[in-house]
């Protein structure tokens, strides 16, 4: 959800430099050209998008290649990536060795600590108030009060690709609190 400032509050040279901004795309740019510098100024960046979706990177920053992935984490792993908005989301191998459809975003939903893995409890557990979520990401111990959100992962051109989550959470049955 937008958090509004109050007209009052913005200061002006922001606003002065917003103006500079649309009118050097006015002078610089055909107006049909216009949207596409304008979403890219307006979405964070998060790696390279592809129809809509955001290319996992890893540990390093490298965009995480499916094959290559999957020769060095295991059924049953979920290692951190970055994911949406730069969010550090799990990447999760199926017991048969395929890229799980989800990822898992691993901002906890109490107060936003990054949540581990723990692979002897098969459990994501914070590390800040002891919140605890399944192997799927669904709230199993409080304090935190909602499931981690999801996202779809998917293969393009060999890349793992992020695309936001926008239906109802299969662990759950709600509708996502995140969208
Ligand atoms: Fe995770 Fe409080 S931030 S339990």
């Amino acid at each position: 959800q937008a958090t509004s400032i109050p007209a009052d509050r913005v200061p002006d040279m922001g606003k002065r430099q917003l103006m500079n901004l649309l009118l050097l795309g006015a002078i610089s740019l055909p107006s049909g050209f216009m949207l596409v510098p304008y979403a890219a100024f307006f979405v964070p960046s998060g790696g390279r998008g592809t129809g809509g979706g955001t290319v996992a990177k890893d540990a390093i920053g490298n965009d995480v290649i499916a094959e290559e992935w999957l020769k060095t984490h295991g059924p049953g792993d979920r290692t951190l990536t970055q994911g949406l908005k730069g969010d550090p989301t799990y990447l999760v191998v199926e017991k048969d060795r395929t890229l799980a459809t989800y990822g898992i975003n691993a901002v906890c939903t109490h107060l936003g600590c990054v949540v581990p893995w723990n692979q002897a409890e098969n459990k994501f557990i914070c590390p800040c108030h002891g919140s605890q979520y399944n192997d799927q990401g669904r709230v199993v111990r409080g304090p935190a009060p909602l499931s981690l959100a999801l996202a779809h992962a998917g293969v393009e051109d060999g890349k793992v690709v992020f695309v936001p989550w926008v239906e109802t959470d299969f662990r759950t049955g709600d509708a996502p609190w995140w969208s």
